[in-house]
């Protein structure tokens, strides 16, 4: 009877189906005892097939199961997508800014120049060279590329014809602002220098009579104040407010120097170098505001807004509103952001016509009408989609620099703080609570041989202080190294 009846039971083929299925999810069971990790999924994966083939149709319940099992999967995979992207765009960005090339005997300023201006540094090879604002890094492929095309297709270097003012060249400025700034500019309100201090004195010229005042914000870039002072203005300094490490505007001053008629010009660094403070909108537009009430010309160096760290938003001052952009000259010019101050060029934007015609005039005046033709191509290939990639790349590992400089500091000795830096890669260190004065920690300095910017020239009058200015473009590396000297200097300092 029991033999007749599993005859019966397995004689249709449904019936086998099921029984079959049951050995299959037996001989699973035993499986995935041995494979507990697959158990669960698995599981789940058998008992769809098992409804599947045993009634023809899904059971909705374990549709939905294998749905989220699905998502889940696709989830793991996205993950694991983005994943590989982070550990490429890791490996990319170590290509590219941290491989260490010898500057040395280079015509360049950073390193050739250390025992003509520091001569106090015994052996000029041996220091860590973390002081003026350029970056340690092969400029952007992109750039090169251009600059190996026009080498190869055309090797005559005849007059530039800056005159004629390319259009491609234009475009890039106006679409990279348009872009990144959303900053309306004209072709026409473009103006092409050297550079940018060329751009300030010259306006500095035609803004300002002798003894006439110029208002700079202090600590600042001290050849704006150097390129003042030599043709005879008279340096209006306000002072930035220093608290809880960052610089803030003293407005009631600013307002009673803006008030003053003897004062033609303001200087405003947005972002501010030293420190890298962003200004914001609000500041931006009260300075601005200022400026135009008491009608003083704004000269607004934002040489370095394209610099800025994630996380905080630059603010054009010309974009505030066109009253504000007919009293501004705006100085944007990717010399800093990719590096080639030695390409010599750099842009200003002038939308009153009046003074863009001035400007020029006095330009030439002064012989210059004729800008470098690699620095065109530069500048071009610069403000161009690629260049806008390589800059991503870039902001990503001063961060990352930013970040290494913060935790080992903090680690190694919590005495020496860094400042909030906003934006570029010239932050600084704050040496206050070492509690030794100037002098001996700039000997410290010199001793461990590393070569940071003291920032006395920063100040009008000129003024010592605990904080230092560091360079952190350059290869995680050299910033391990130039840190190691410093703590190691502070250190034995302390023993003694
Ligand atoms: C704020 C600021 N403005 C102007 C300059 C000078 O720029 P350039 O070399 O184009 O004259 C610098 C140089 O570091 C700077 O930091």
């Amino acid at each position: 009877m029991k033999i007749h009846c599993f005859f019966l039971f397995i004689g249709s083929t449904y019936n086998l189906k099921i029984f079959i299925n049951f050995l299959l999810f037996c001989r699973y069971k035993m499986l995935s005892k041995l494979r507990p990790k697959m158990k669960k999924k698995q599981t789940v994966k058998y008992l769809i097939n098992f409804f599947d083939n045993t009634f023809g149709l899904r059971n909705i319940y374990f549709q939905q199961i294998a749905q989220e099992f699905k998502m889940q999967e696709s989830n793991q995979q996205k993950q694991m997508q983005s994943e590989n992207e982070k550990q490429q765009q890791i490996e990319r960005q170590k290509e590219l800014f941290g491989t260490v090339v010898n500057r040395m005997h280079s015509h360049c300023l950073k390193y050739d120049a250390i025992s003509i201006f520091f001569p106090e540094y015994q052996n000029p090879e041996e220091v860590s060279c973390n002081w003026v604002g350029d970056m340690d890094f092969n400029v952007c492929p992109y750039i090169t590329e251009g600059i190996q095309k026009r080498i190869k297709t055309n090797n005559i270097y005849g007059y530039p014809g800056l005159l004629i003012k390319y259009e491609p060249f234009l475009n890039s400025l106006i679409s990279w602002c348009r872009r990144r700034h959303s900053y309306e500019i004209q072709p026409q309100q473009i103006n092409i220098t050297q550079n940018t201090l060329q751009t300030i004195s010259t306006l500095y010229r035609l803004k300002s009579k002798k003894n006439q005042g110029i208002i700079i914000q202090t600590p600042i870039y001290y050849k704006i104040i150097d390129q003042a002072t030599m043709i005879g203005r008279k340096i209006v300094p306000n002072p930035l407010i220093f608290q809880d490490g960052l610089y803030y505007i003293n407005f009631e001053l600013l307002e009673e120097q803006l008030a003053d008629p003897n004062n033609k010009i303001m200087v405003f660094c947005n972002p501010l170098n030293p420190s890298g403070r962003v200004w914001t909108y609000d500041e931006v537009k009260r300075v601005a505001e200022l400026c135009l009430k008491y009608d003083v010309f704004l000269i607004s160096d934002e040489i370095f807004a394209d610099l800025t760290l994630p996380g905080y938003k630059h603010t054009i001052a010309g974009s505030i509103s066109n009253e504000i952009n007919n009293n501004t000259a705006t100085i944007f010019t990717p010399s800093k952001a990719f590096n080639l101050s030695g390409l010599s060029i750099s842009t200003v934007v002038i939308p009153n016509q009046e003074i863009h015609r001035q400007f020029t005039q006095k330009n030439n005046s002064q012989g210059f009408y004729y800008a470098n033709i690699f620095g065109q191509i530069a500048y071009e290939n610069a403000y161009s989609f690629q260049g806008e990639q390589w800059l991503t790349d870039l902001m990503d590992y001063i961060v990352s620099n930013y970040e290494f400089m913060q935790q080992y500091l903090t680690e190694q000795y919590p005495d020496i703080e860094i400042l909030q830096m906003q934006a570029g890669y010239l932050t600084m260190l704050d040496f206050s609570k070492t509690n030794l004065p100037y002098q001996k920690i700039k000997q410290i300095l010199i001793n461990s041989n590393v070569l940071l910017e003291d920032l006395s020239d920063f100040f009008y009058p000129k003024q010592t202080s605990q904080l230092f200015r560091i360079n952190i473009a350059c290869p995680q590396v050299k910033l391990k190294e130039c840190l190691e000297k410093i703590v190691h200097g502070f250190k034995s300092q302390s023993k003694n």
